[in-house]
């Protein structure tokens, strides 16, 4: 099965000419990996323009962030829908730097199910933001789980895939071990089973924090995961063109 890669500029690059720069080395690459699929997640600002000037096939787009209201007094936001129109697949929800701003798990639960009812895919994001010995972290996992499906039906569940990204782990130097990584993956499907049915055993589950060329063959090896939800290494295109072929050479 083929990799599901996702990459997340966050707020990068400054200018248009920069974005179709990253783009077209991002573009490149993704070709000569045929055992991955690749989605890029632009500033809202790029995403047309660069939908637009794409031919191709092998690369989706998806929202960084989005509000589940079809439309309305929200100044400064963007719906899913007008993502949507402007040529975006998937949309990542709650992730860690927007829960941080105050995203909530019910915002995260409606916007999964508006997502789905759009024919989006949502890209759910999950991960406590430390670890104690208590083993805490899986009951926040499984809150997050049950608020972010609330709405989600059993049907639907194949349509969904959820980030697990410990927040520990965003931005520093190493990613989580495949080991642990395989132990949160067991975890996950068992809290969707338990709240959505046995069709919840299928569910897609990406690895985020930290990803590099270096950790990500083993992380698709022997964690348990579809793919990975990665930051910096997609924001230069020698890093992400590294990391996909880091990523076919294993495949
Ligand atoms: P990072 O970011 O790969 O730069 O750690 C991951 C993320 O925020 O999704």
């Amino acid at each position: 099965m083929k990799s599901l890669i996702v990459g997340n500029w966050k707020m990068n690059p400054a200018t248009l000419r920069e974005a179709k720069l990253l783009f077209d080395a991002s573009r490149k690459a993704a070709d000569r990996a045929p055992h991955v699929s690749v989605v890029v997640a632009p500033p809202s600002i790029f995403i047309r323009d660069l939908k637009t000037r794409y031919k191709g096939k092998k690369i989706a787009f998806a929202a960084q962030h989005a509000r589940a209201e079809s439309g309305g007094a929200y100044t400064g936001d963007v719906s899913l829908a007008q993502y949507k129109d402007a040529g975006c697949s998937y949309v990542i929800i709650g992730h860690a730097e927007r829960r941080a701003l105050g995203e909530t798990d019910e915002d995260t639960g409606k916007k999964t199910a508006a997502a789905l009812a759009l024919k989006l895919t949502p890209i759910l994001c999950v991960g406590e933001t430390k670890r104690g010995s208590g083993g805490e972290h899986f009951d926040v996992v499984r809150a997050q789980l049950r608020a972010g499906l609330l709405g989600v039906e059993p049907a639907q569940l194949g349509r969904v895939v959820i980030a697990y990204e410990p927040v520990w782990t965003i931005g520093k130097t190493e990613a989580m071990s495949p080991a642990n990584m395989h132990e949160m993956a067991i975890f996950i499907r068992k809290s969707v089973v338990d709240a959505k049915g046995p069709s919840g055993m299928g569910i897609k589950i990406l690895y985020g924090g930290s990803v590099d060329e270096t950790s990500a063959p083993e992380m698709l090896r022997n964690g348990d995961v579809h793919g990975l939800l990665v930051g910096r290494a997609s924001e230069e295109g020698a890093k992400f063109t590294a990391l996909l072929q880091a990523i076919e050479y294993a495949a």
